[in-house]
């Protein structure tokens, strides 16, 4: 593969994949549920098809090859002999052995050849002091797993690693009494935050007398939780490539949305930053345990030389190679140190890392913990271009497209394909990216894929008008699924029928017809054939429409007229349930809100146009009342899907949130 440097800005919004370490995660805990579970935006690359593979052999159902898989447990686990094959994934390999431990699973864990240099006593040790039975090939895979019964311990962990903590967090679900884990440092915690989410008997406690925090695991009790659904932030590692690219290329402004910001895996961005890197984070919500949101990076006027190392170097310690690059084109003498791990990744990271710096003519130094790196920005180095070696590994193969990109010359790598372990689409979205500074073509808009938008949240937040104009500027159809609740309502006044009472108002709900017209001016209601746009806004209608929508067999009445006027993408819904109940599959969701005063102040001018006389307190005291109902009852509360971005229109205007929208519904569409 030979990567050009790029001769325009890249510009525009990356929706990024899932998250790698925590997509191995949610599968595995999905394994030991009872029931199923339903797992989104999982990560697509290898290393988590590896994991996929291994619960299969081990007659987990994993149905769905994409980003959205169910994960149906067996009554019972196979019990082995098994031979689990691991691939490259050294997250696989390690947690699966601690899991195979645990379930009493005799197993043998292989891998590929990078995955079978890597070091696998590192696991061995701890699991043995829980009693399990674990034997490495010299400190390396094959790994067999022997059943024995597992004890419950004290276990004080001897090297920083979350693949480690993990496998022996998941060994100690099954033990006979609680254990007590230490790290020598804090690593990534994404076990301990789905753990925690999903309601596993984990607990975080509070430093002892050493100064260590401590993870406590219970054994399951006899009963395992149910199946649990959700939705896998982005991953920061990829994110790691392009802030980079995006600070290193000229005129560059590319927002990452969907981008975990789990703080033990965003420590390249206090890195970057320190160099100069223009780096904006916005937390935008939460799920699985983690914050997630948007980082958006502007090219940088010049990066300069820094230092990483100790508690910083492990924290970032995945994205070591990708800062190297950022270190090559900084102005000074940059080192790392403390980072003698990267020699045991896919590859040696160090190693693989000088090999590139030195196909880049870049002066840098090799340590057994680092390296030191004297930078040359872009605009002084000589236009030779560079061959380089992938090493089996992804983070180099992506490390190296990036300088590629940046230039001044092209970047030759053998073995680019490794690059599909995590992230085999990057060379392709920057391709997309460095367009968008054009105009699209309408060969461009004819690629796209018209997605699913959910649009939910309280009265008054705006989403009417937000939703108007977003699928005017999308071109989707509008379903306004209130109008459906408020034309039920409507039909009930009229038959007499109690709206109090489900079971007869659900016929009526069951054989609506509810169309949307365009019209000049607007969109017109028709119901059962009649124009009814109007009819369905009196403030009695609103009211019975708040009744009749509590109704459980109402709701399901309901849900497939909305899914048919939906159809397959292209269309806005806006409603109350749509993310979470409607369409969880909806691609692009939003929670539209606003402060109760806004609403309170908003429903005031309504009224006053209409000459009708209310008392700011009253109208806020309704709403506010409203509110808690809405999100209490148990029927479809008014709730935020996980995966939706949370935007508040008290402090954007609708243009600010539609064009927000927008953004997000583009890159969404590729
Ligand atoms: O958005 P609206 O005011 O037109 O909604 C009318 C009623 O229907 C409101 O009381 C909430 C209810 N509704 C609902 O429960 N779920 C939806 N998806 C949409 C509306």
């Amino acid at each position: 593969m030979i990567v050009a440097p790029l001769s325009r800005p890249i510009v525009g919004v990356i929706a990024l994949p899932g998250d790698k370490s925590i997509s191995h995660r949610a599968l595995l805990f999905a394994a030991l549920c009872e029931g199923p579970s339903d797992i989104r935006h999982l990560g697509s690359g290898a290393d988590n098809k590896a994991t996929q593979h291994c619960l299969r052999k081990l007659g987990v159902h994993v149905d769905g090859e994409g980003a959205h898989v169910t994960v149906t447990p067996p009554k019972e686990l196979r019990k082995g002999p098994v031979e689990l094959d691991c691939a490259n994934s050294g997250t696989s390999m390690r947690l699966l052995t601690g899991l195979c431990a645990g379930l009493g699973v005799q197993a043998t864990l292989i891998g590929d050849e990078s995955l079978s240099k890597r070091p696998m006593r590192r696991v061995a040790k701890p699991l043995a002091e829980l009693g399990a039975e674990i034997a490495t090939t010299d400190g390396h895979a094959p790994v067999t797993v022997t059943p024995k019964p597992l004890k419950g311990a004290t276990v004080r962990l001897e090297t920083t690693s979350a693949q480690v903590k993990s496998a022996v967090v998941l060994a100690a679900l099954f033990a006979e009494e609680a254990t007590r884990l230490y790290e020598p440092e804090l690593t990534r915690d994404h076990t301990e935050r789905l753990m925690a989410a999903l309601g596993f008997p984990l607990a975080v406690e509070g430093e002892d007398q050493d100064g260590k925090t401590a993870i406590v695991v219970r054994p399951f009790s006899g009963v395992r939780p149910k199946g649990f659904a959700v939705w896998v932030p982005g991953d920061p590692s990829s994110a790691a490539f392009w802030a980079v690219l995006a600070s290193l290329v000229p005129g560059s402004d590319v927002t990452l949305i969907d981008v975990s910001l789990n703080p033990t895996r965003t420590g390249f961005v206090n890195v970057l930053r320190r160099m100069g890197a223009q780096i904006e984070v916005t937390e935008r919500g939460a799920s699985a345990g983690e914050p997630w949101g948007d980082l958006r990076i502007r090219a940088a006027e010049k990066l300069e030389a820094t230092t990483v190392g100790g508690h910083e170097a492990h924290m970032a310690i995945d994205e070591l190679p990708i800062v190297m690059i950022a270190m090559a084109f900084a102005e000074g003498r940059s080192e790392i140190t403390d980072a003698g791990d990267l020699r045991n990744k896919e590859s040696d990271r160090i190693q693989a890392m000088a090999a590139v710096l030195k196909a880049l003519k870049i002066d840098h130094e090799v340590r057994p913990d680092g390296i030191a790196i004297t930078g040359v920005p872009r605009d002084k180095r000589a236009p030779a271009q560079a061959n380089v070696e992938a090493e089996l590994d992804h983070r180099i193969a992506l490390s190296a497209a990036v300088a590629g990109l940046i230039g001044p010359a092209p970047m030759s790598i053998a073995g680019f394909e490794a690059a599909g372990v995590s992230y085999g689409a990057f060379l392709q979205e920057v391709k997309t990216l460095t367009g968008e500074a054009r105009p699209p073509s309408d060969a461009a808009l004819a690629r796209r894929k018209p997605i699913t938008v959910a649009i939910d949240g309280p009265a008054g937040a705006g989403k009417s008008t937000v939703s108007k104009r977003l699928a005017e500027r999308l071109g989707y159809t509008l379903v306004d699924t209130g109008a459906i609740y408020r034309s039920v309502a409507l039909l009930t006044l009229r038959a007499g029928v109690d709206p109090n009472n489900a079971e007869a108002v659900a016929p009526i709900a069951r054989s609506v017809d509810v169309r949307f017209e365009q019209k000049q001016g607007g969109q017109s209601v028709m119901c059962n054939g009649e124009d009814v746009t109007d009819a369905i806004r009196t403030p009695e209608v609103s009211r019975l429409a708040s009744v009749v929508s509590t109704h459980r067999p109402v709701r399901a009445a309901l849900l497939d007229i909305q899914r048919k006027l939906a159809g397959v993408g292209g269309a806005v819904l806006e409603g109350r349930d749509i993310g979470t109940v409607v369409f969880p599959e909806a691609e692009a969701k939003f929670f539209l809100d606003a402060a109760p005063e806004e609403r309170a102040r908003r429903r005031m001018d309504e009224l006053a146009a209409k000459n009708q006389a209310a008392d700011f307190e009253t109208v806020l005291h309704e709403i506010r009342e409203r509110d808690a109902r809405d999100s209490a009852r148990d029927v479809a509360p008014l709730k935020p899907a996980a995966d939706a971005v949370l935007l508040d229109s008290t402090k954007l205007d609708v243009p600010a949130v539609v064009s927000e929208m927008e953004r997000r519904v583009r890159a969404k569409e590729k």
